[in-house]
């Protein structure tokens, strides 16, 4: 039996659903870009987990006892307790995001013309890495990108892949590795113990520092739980100390598993002299270190919000309903990466859409469809947010924390049953204005 949230609903928000003719207004005005709409014209709101989350009483609670003094408020004090339980480093850096802790930990460790090692950087991870004049490189295993074929670890990276990165280029070359869990870009795919683990000896071998990111740890926790040999009687804080075991550090944005709406931090696990780096130039870019451009009481939510991702029964909630969206679209014919992942479910749209070549965006395509259909709003992951030919075209559907109930999940999967019963019918589109960089964000399209 499915076990029903851990939780009951306190306050409500009301959402409501545009007449079709003033949704295809709205989206005209938008350039077909739904980045572009107003959130309220949006009705069903997929377009990120990200700061999405609906916190808990206990974090609202905990609002109030925000400390707002500019150095040592008590609430970095909670904060620092609670992740050095937690991750079992010594070091803690609050940031106002994931990004700020990216630029602030890069800034440190990327030398031009270094390659950052990884499984699938996130976009913003990459942008930072290129600004310090870095380059990303991906190395994922190739299940990854093949989204018909069951894999239970599809985040994993390829040891031989990275050896021979490694042989190749040599060490000097190598800033660090990053290891990305669950790994976003392909699906929100978990990254096994076993990899984590097998990464971090070959690293350590050729002397390369190995961080993650964290930002949704406690979801690829649970996939350790649930599929990993060895892992099922372990609980989820043994299994996420044992993960962050294996590296030196990490950057966290907790918009995604410290289910609050702003924040972000660096870890480190016991390098002091790193650390001092870091409290230097977090000052100068986000604020002082006991603050780091967040309201005590953000700090506080922050805290509170880390303790309760912990919950097996939240997570298992939690990520069964990103299942059941899966499964009602795998149902009506929808061609999805399999298995689902953690924060969302990717639809394929080159598959879904193949009479549309990758330059006219069969993702963006989608997304609009499915915004003019029933007020979804979803987000590309392809050719556009990639700025050039992607290895597949996802749209991917991101499920907030505890915003949604399953009866949006199958609304959602209706308005997407609708589109598929007239798929060859979707028209491509094309760009009418494209930003150097992040394009995907602020690019304008017209229908091909
Ligand atoms: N790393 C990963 C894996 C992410 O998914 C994100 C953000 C970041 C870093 C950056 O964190 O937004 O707090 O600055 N992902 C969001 C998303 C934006 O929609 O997937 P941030």
């Amino acid at each position: 039996m499915r076990m029903p949230e851990p939780y009951r609903i306190k306050m409500v928000e009301p959402i409501r659903l545009l007449a079709r003719e003033e949704r295809e207004r709205k989206l005209n005005e938008a350039g077909l870009n739904v980045f572009s709409l107003k959130a309220e014209d949006v009705f069903i709101d997929l377009l990120t987990d990200s700061g999405t989350n609906a916190m808990s009483d206990n974090q609202w609670a905990g609002l109030m006892l925000g400390d707002e003094s500019y150095a040592g408020c008590k609430n970095f004090y909670h904060l620092q307790d609670t992740a050095q339980g937690i991750f079992g480093y010594k070091y803690i850096v609050p940031t106002h995001q994931g990004r700020g802790a990216e630029n602030l930990l890069f800034s440190i460790l990327v030398k031009p013309g270094q390659y950052v090692l990884g499984n699938v950087h996130f976009d913003t991870t990459e942008a930072h890495i290129t600004l310090k004049g870095g380059k990303p490189v991906n190395l994922v295993i190739d299940e990854a990108y093949d989204t018909s074929t069951y894999h239970p670890f599809k985040g994993n990276i390829d040891l031989q892949k990275l050896e021979n990165f490694i042989k190749e280029h040599g060490t000097d070359s190598i800033a660090f590795m990053l290891i990305t869990v669950t790994c976003n870009t392909v699906g929100g795919q978990p990254v096994s113990m076993e990899n984590i683990k097998q990464v971090s000896e070959i690293c350590r071998r050729y002397g390369i520092r190995v961080f993650i990111d964290a930002a949704r740890f406690a979801e690829n926790a649970y996939f350790i739980k649930t599929r990993e040999e060895g892992y099922q009687d372990k609980s989820i804080p043994e299994i996420v100390r044992e993960m962050f075991s294996y590296a030196d550090g990490f950057t966290f944005s907790a918009k995604k598993d410290a289910l609050v709406n702003i924040g972000g931090m660096i870890g480190i696990k016991d390098d002091e002299e790193l650390y001092m780096r870091l409290r230097e130039l977090v000052i100068v870019y986000e604020g002082f270190p006991t603050y780091g451009g967040l309201a005590g009481r953000d700090l506080e939510a922050m805290s509170r919000g880390l303790r309760e991702v912990l919950s097996f029964d939240y997570l298992q909630s939690r990520i069964s309903q990103v299942q059941y969206l899966g499964q009602l679209l795998s149902e009506a014919g929808i061609p999805i990466q399999t298995p689902v992942g953690g924060h969302a479910v990717f639809v394929d749209a080159g598959k879904m859409l193949p009479h549309l070549p990758w330059d006219s965006f069969p993702g963006v395509a989608l997304t609009a469809e499915l915004y003019l259909e029933g007020g979804v709003r979803a987000v590309e992951i392809g050719s556009l947010l990639m700025g050039r030919q992607a290895p597949t075209e996802l749209v991917r559907l991101t499920i907030p924390r505890r915003v949604y109930t399953d009866n949006h999940m199958a609304y959602v999967a209706e308005c997407l049953s609708n589109i598929n019963k007239r798929r060859d019918q979707v028209r491509g589109v094309k760009i009418t204005y494209e930003p150097p960089v992040l394009r995907h964000f602020l690019a304008r399209f017209e229908w091909a």
